[in-house]
C-alpha cells in the first residue's frame, strides 16, 4: 500500500502552534503523521524511521547498510512538535512518533590523519600529535547525549586526554562510527576516529598476546589448512550450504 500524503500540509514549526498544526485526522491506532523534508505522510505507528521513509515512497540509496543497528550508516536527526531540542538516532532502530520532522543531514566533517601504526607510541604524545583538538574539549557532554549506543563519549575523550589508551579503547569499543557525536561537538572533535586510534594502539601495543592465535597462525603459514581451503573454494553451492549448516557451533 502506498503512503497517504497529507495534502498541502507543511511541517510544523516548534512551539504550541506547531503541535496543533500536526493534529491531522489519522487512524490513531495504527498511523502517525511524520514530515519528510517538509512534506507530511501518514505512516504506520509501528514503523522505524527507515521503514516509514520507504513506506512514504522514498528509495534510500545512501545512509542505509545493515538495517539492524550495527553499521552506523543511518545517523538521523529529528525534531518533535513543541520541542526545541534536536534529537538523534539510528533510522533503522528508532521508531516514528507523531509529528516527527525528519531532514537529511549533510556528511559531517571527519578529521582523520594518516599515520603509520608501526611508528606510533601508545601514549598521550600520540594523541597530542594526531588529534590536538581533543584538548579543546569543554566537557559539555553533548556527544554523550547524542550517542545512539549510549556510550560515555565524553569519558573516552577524557581518557584520550590523559593518554589512557586502555580506557579509550574500552569505553569506545561499541562505537558504530555513525558520527552523531561529531556533528554536535562545539570543539570540532571527531570522537569516533579518536576511539578508533585507541583501539588500534591497544591492539598493537598493549593487548596481551594470544598464544593459541599465534599457534594457529603458524599452522596456517605452514599450509596445514591448504587442502581444506582448496576444497571449499571449488565446492558448489549445495555442498557449501551443507557444510555451513553442519559446522561445529559454540553453544
Ligand atoms: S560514539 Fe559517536 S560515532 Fe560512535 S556510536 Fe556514539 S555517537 Fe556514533
Ligand atoms: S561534545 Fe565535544 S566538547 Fe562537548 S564533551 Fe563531547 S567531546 Fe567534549
Ligand atoms: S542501517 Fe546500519 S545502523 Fe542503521
Amino acid at each position: 500500500m502506498a503512503a497517504k500524503k497529507v495534502a498541502g500540509k507543511k511541517a510544523p514549526r516548534a512551539g504550541k502552534k506547531a503541535a496543533k498544526a500536526c493534529a491531522v485526522p489519522v487512524s490513531k491506532e495504527t498511523f502517525v503523521t511524520i514530515y519528510v523534508m517538509g512534506r507530511g505522510y501518514h505512516v504506520p505507528a509501528e514503523a522505524t524511521i527507515m521503514g516509514a521513509i520507504e513506506y512514504a515512497g522514498y528509495q534510500i540509496k545512501r545512509g542505509a547498510g545493515c538495517r539492524e543497528g550495527y553499521c552506523g550508516a543511518c545517523a538521523t536527526i529529528y525534531r518533535l512538535p513543541g520541542d526545541y531540542k534536536i534529537y538523534t538516532g539510528l533510522a533503522c532502530t528508532t521508531m516514528v512518533q507523531e509529528g516527527m520532522w525528519l531532514a537529511q543531514i549533510p556528511a559531517h566533517p571527519s578529521h582523520k590523519p594518516v599515520y603509520d601504526l608501526d611508528k606510533l607510541t601508545p601514549d598521550v604524545a600520540t594523541i597530542q600529535r594526531l588529534y590536538p583538538e581533543v584538548f579543546r574539549c569543554v566537557a559539555c557532554n553533548t556527544c554523550t547525549k547524542a550517542c545512539p549506543q549510549d556510550l560515555e563519549v565524553m569519558d573516552y575523550i577524557q581518557a584520550a586526554k590523559r593518554g589512557d589508551i586502555e580506557a579509550l579503547m574500552d569505553i569506545s569499543f561499541d562505537c558504530l562510527a555513525c558520527g552523531l557525536c561529531a556533528i554536535r561537538c562545539p570543539a570540532e572533535i571527531v570522537q569516533m576516529n579518536v576511539g578508533l586510534l585507541g583501539k588500534r594502539l591497544y591492539g598493537k601495543y598493549l593487548a596481551p598476546k594470544s598464544a593459541h592465535l599465534e599457534k594457529r597462525l603458524r599452522e596456517m603459514r605452514k599450509g596445514k589448512f591448504d587442502k581444506e581451503y582448496k576444497k571449499l573454494m571449488t565446492a558448489d553451492k549445495k555442498t557449501l550450504t551443507k557444510i555451513y549448516y553442519e559446522r561445529d557451533m559454540e553453544s
